[in-house]
């Protein structure tokens, strides 16, 4: 009975948002920006029309997939460029009253283009340009505004102190806002957990154009952006941070094990002991595939990637100690500051100098890609894995990443933050195929699709969890600018557990009307 209500209910409150969206009036809309200056500034220098020659490259550049990069294919009527945050507040309220959907953009890297790309016609509401960062050495915290990227935060943390870091991902080009909002992983997880672990206040533009921080937002609302993805509640302008402590000298290596090597038998072996390991080591296991013994050949390699705060001469202890199947020798492990393994998780070869992780992109995407995510809490066996070798031998390029979870991640409790895969994770799988052609296209997801077949046996169900920040439309999606309770149910639960409800419930406070919509936004729904 109690469930045929709240169906009737639901049911109730869809229609209700969808009677209430105003037609879109995009003349209104532009004349909107001009008229309602908040601070005096004009909007124009900020605004980016298919009449701009930078239209074009203002979009491509910051769309990391190829896949949904091509101007053409989009409805947007144009990017807000915000420099201050008038712009931002002026871009949300226009839109709102002249019934355009806006999408939010930092850093452009969302898997599935969401902040780039929608089927109703939108604008795009550009944080490029809002890339302060400020440093407080003695008390440990930073501001960072959304537009900033990690590499750039990396770069002014190192500037400003040896000994401090901040968790967060691998990637130098991702943007603080989408990153930070969607939980933030990265190296650092085992010891520190994850980004959103660390933020201790936040501004935002709701859904009125107000300016919030932590303080006049409430606990609730700033519980939710630390993992709930800020997008479905506003838009973030700056985190504040807590910095967090390592050595002046850490250790990486990076280690290779091909089939022929024995790869299955280690990494069988390091699924036991990978997340029992001290919290200052992370041993990330990456299948992937390599050139086999005979020309012409393929065959799967396994990179062990490790970082350690501390001394190589210690790592090696414990690595001897704990996974002597490896065969790590001395040789392969290099002692370097942390800003210096921000290069080395990159790929960089070592020594390349740190100015890289300030480039910014500034031509369009290179390849197309789709990713996938799972959670392992039981030791996949070799049975499985050798499924898994066999149907990644069917793409042309394809890689997993295996994450090692344990450590700190155990002790948080998963309603501390929306981020909810916490305790009793073994380790995250990301799964990356890349391909350079759009005719690969159909054959590569479907590839995905039968990759992800086969490791469901060994990866977490009811429901089979993903990770926010790795955006996958397949876990469930609504259309473009219409939301389904239902269909968001579905993938709401498997991104943020038993954290789903609650978020619906804040969405319902904080932006009732659903304007901040999207293919895998949190519906509002009032408690019950
Ligand atoms: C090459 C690559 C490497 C990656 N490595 C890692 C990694 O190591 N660890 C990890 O956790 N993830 C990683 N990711 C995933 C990444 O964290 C997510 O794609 C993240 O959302 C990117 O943030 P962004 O600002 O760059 O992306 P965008 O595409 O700009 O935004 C992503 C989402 O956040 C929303 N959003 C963006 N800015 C704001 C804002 N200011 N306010 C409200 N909502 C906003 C967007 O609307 C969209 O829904 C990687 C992605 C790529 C492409
Ligand atoms: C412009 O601003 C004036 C005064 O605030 C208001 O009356 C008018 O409706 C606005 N026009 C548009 C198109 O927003
Ligand atoms: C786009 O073109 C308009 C009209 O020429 C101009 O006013 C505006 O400043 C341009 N925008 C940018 C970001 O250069
Ligand atoms: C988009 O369309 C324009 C005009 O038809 C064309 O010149 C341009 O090449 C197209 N761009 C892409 C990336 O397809
Ligand atoms: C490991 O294998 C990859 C893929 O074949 C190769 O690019 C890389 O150089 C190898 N790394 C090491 C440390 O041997
Ligand atoms: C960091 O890298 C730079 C550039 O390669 C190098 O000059 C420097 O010695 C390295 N420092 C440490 C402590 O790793
Ligand atoms: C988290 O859950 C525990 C019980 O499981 C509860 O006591 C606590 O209040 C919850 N915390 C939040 C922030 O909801
Ligand atoms: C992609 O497909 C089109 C149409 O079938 C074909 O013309 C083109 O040559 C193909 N491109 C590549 C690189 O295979
Ligand atoms: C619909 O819009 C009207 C007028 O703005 C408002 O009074 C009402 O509360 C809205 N209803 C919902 C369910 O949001």
């Amino acid at each position: 009975m109690k469930e045929v209500v709240c169906v009737l209910l639901l049911v109730l409150l869809v229609s209700i948002s969808d009677a209430n969206v105003t037609k879109p009036d995009v003349g209104n809309f532009l004349r909107c920006l001009h008229n309602r200056t908040y601070l005096g500034t004009p909007i124009t220098e900020a605004l980016y029309t298919h009449e701009n020659s930078t239209f074009v490259s203002s979009y491509v550049s910051y769309t990391k997939n190829k896949r949904y990069s091509n101007p053409n294919n989009t409805k947007l009527i144009a990017i807000l460029a915000a420099k201050q945050e008038s712009h931002v507040r002026q871009t949300v309220v226009c839109a709102k009253t002249n019934g355009i959907q806006i999408r939010i953009r930092s850093g452009g890297h969302d898997y599935e283009g969401l902040s780039y790309i929608s089927a109703v016609p939108f604008v795009i509401l550009d944080m490029l340009n809002l890339r302060s960062i400020t440093i407080d050495v003695p008390r440990k915290k930073a501001w960072v505004q959304a537009g900033a990227t990690l590499g750039e935060l990396y770069t002014k943390i190192a500037e400003a102190s040896k000994t401090l870091a901040f968790p967060a991902g691998v990637c130098s080009t991702l943007g603080a806002g989408g990153h930070i909002s969607g939980g933030g992983y990265g190296n650092l997880i085992r010891k520190y957990g994850i980004s959103v672990d660390h933020v201790v206040d936040a501004q935002l533009v709701d859904v009125n154009g107000n300016i919030l921080n932590r303080a006049t937002m409430g606990e609730d609302l700033f519980w939710a952006i630390r993992g709930g993805g800020g997008a479905s509640f506003g838009v973030i302008l700056s985190w504040k941070i807590n910095l967090v402590k390592v050595p002046k000298i850490l250790t990486v290596f990076k280690v290779n094990k091909t089939l022929e090597q024995g790869a299955t038998d280690v990494l069988y072996k390091w699924e036991f002991v990978s997340s029992k390991l001290p919290q200052e080591l992370f041993l990330r296991a990456m299948p992937l595939i390599a050139d086999g013994a005979k020309p012409g050949q393929k065959t799967i390699a396994v990179r062990f990637y490790a970082q350690f705060l501390g001394s190589a001469n210690k790592l090696m202890a414990i690595i001897n100690k704990n996974l002597p199947e490896l065969g790590l020798k001395r040789e392969d492990c290099y002692e370097m500051s942390w800003i210096n393994t921000t290069t080395f998780w990159q790929n960089f070869p070592v020594g390349t100098p740190t100015s890289i992780l300030l480039d910014r992109p500034s031509a369009p995407p290179g390849a197309l890609f789709k990713s996938k995510s799972d959670y392992v809490k039981k030791p996949i066996p070799k049975e499985g894995m050798e499924q898994i070798w066999k149907t990644m031998l069917k793409f042309n390029n394809v890689f997993m990443q295996w994450n090692p979870y344990g450590g700190v991640m155990d002790k948080i409790p998963a309603n501390a933050t929306a981020f909810p895969h916490r305790e009793g994770n073994l380790f995250k799988i990301q799964y990356f195929a890349l391909w350079n052609d759009a005719n690969g296209t159909d054959a590569n997801l479907g590839l995905m699709k039968e990759l992800y077949d086969v490791t469901k046996p060994y990866v977490s169900s009811n429901p089979r969890e993903a990770f926010l920040n790795y955006r996958d439309l397949d876990v469930g999606s609504n259309p473009s600018g219409e939301t389904s309770v239902e269909k968001a149910q579905i993938y709401g639960t498997k991104y943020f557990l038993g954290n789903y409800k609650r978020l619906t419930n804040i969405k319902a406070k904080y932006d009732p009307e659903n304007f901040f919509r999207f293919e895998q936004s949190i519906p509002p729904v009032l408690a019950m």
